[in-house]
């Protein structure tokens, strides 16, 4: 039987076993989603905080979720605020990054460039919507995000495009893109609007801001000997949080200045607070990439704070 709110949980035994979890364990689950990751943890018995900012995945989550009793807990909440919403320190901390394949599937939700509707993009089906967000910015504003945030290199025809369409469903917005964009320059693996409505979704949900907070907030929400584990599907979020965590253990890079180098190398080195539990990020199996091509992309980091 097909669940109406399916998604392909992905990396799910890495993210699992990396997260060790069982009986007596606490483990935040920061993208609930479909809850499938949520469902492998409870299901080795440990207790799951469940945050997800999209009330439709909450409640679909709680649904499959609710025979785990008050082993499981949900909470509407972004995970930016994850310092604030979890009540004392953690065993551990899942996230895993983007969008579901029920937020993309439906096109009311205007995420696809697939398939036509407004051109919204909201998680949190609150503020700003990606039409509004082009209406807002200036047209050099807006190609800035299209340019940082989608890595597209032909960011400033498309900001001109869509400032001139002022595109109110995910159709215009495609057509105004392909009209930017000529057609010897289209990519040959992904269609032409895919940098663009990934930039204008990060932007409407403040995205790199939100992995940036909860980056930020490991250290206090995690117990000695705590976990976290995050998945992620592309190069700018995959960046932060290889930085991030080198960071927590203490494996900030080099300098290039030879002279800063050896002051480095004479100060005392201070005991790193984390420790890496993945030196390279895991990626999906073949077996995984045979049933979810959307897996291809994934990388999975873990760090472990020391006790
Ligand atoms: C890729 S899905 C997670 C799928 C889930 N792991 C599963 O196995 O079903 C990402 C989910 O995280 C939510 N999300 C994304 N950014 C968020 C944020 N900053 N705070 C809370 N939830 C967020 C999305 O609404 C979406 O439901």
């Amino acid at each position: 039987m097909t669940r109406p709110f399916h998604h392909d949980t992905v990396l799910l035994t890495e993210a699992v076993s990396l997260l060790q979890a069982e009986a007596g364990r606490v483990i935040v689950d920061g993208t609930l989603g479909g809850g499938g990751h949520s469902e492998a943890l409870l299901a080795r018995g440990a207790t799951v905080i469940g945050l997800d900012r999209d009330p439709t995945a909450l409640a679909a989550a709680s649904q499959r979720l609710a025979p785990f009793g008050d082993r499981f807990r949900p909470v509407l909440a972004t995970f930016g605020r994850l310092a604030e919403v979890v009540p004392g320190p953690v065993d551990g901390v899942l996230l895993d990054l983007g969008v579901s394949s029920p937020q993309l599937d439906v096109a009311d939700r205007g995420f696809s460039f697939m398939q036509d509707g407004p051109l919204d993009m909201r998680m949190s089906q609150a503020g700003e919507t990606a039409a509004e967000l082009i209406t807002r910015l200036s047209e050099a504003e807006l190609a800035d995000v299209i340019y940082q945030l989608g890595e597209e290199r032909l960011s400033r025809p498309i900001a001109r495009a869509l400032k001139a369409a002022k595109p109110s469903t995910t159709s215009a917005a495609v057509e105004a893109i392909k009209g930017a964009v000529p057609r010897k320059a289209w990519p040959k693996d992904t269609h032409v609007a895919t940098r663009t409505f990934q930039a204008l979704r990060m932007a409407v949900n403040g995205e790199l801001d939100e992995l940036g907070l909860a980056l930020e907030a490991l250290p206090q929400v995690l117990k000695p000997g705590g976990r976290a584990a995050i998945i992620t599907f592309h190069s700018l979020e995959d960046r932060a949080v290889k930085h991030a965590f080198k960071a927590l253990c203490g494996d900030e890079q080099a300098s290039a200045d030879p002279r800063r180098r050896e002051l480095d190398a004479r100060q005392p080195k201070a005991t790193p607070a984390f420790r890496s539990l993945t030196k390279k990020p895991q990626t999906a199996s073949e077996a995984e990439l045979d049933k979810n091509p959307r897996s291809r992309s994934a990388k999975l980091r873990a760090v472990e704070k020391c006790a």
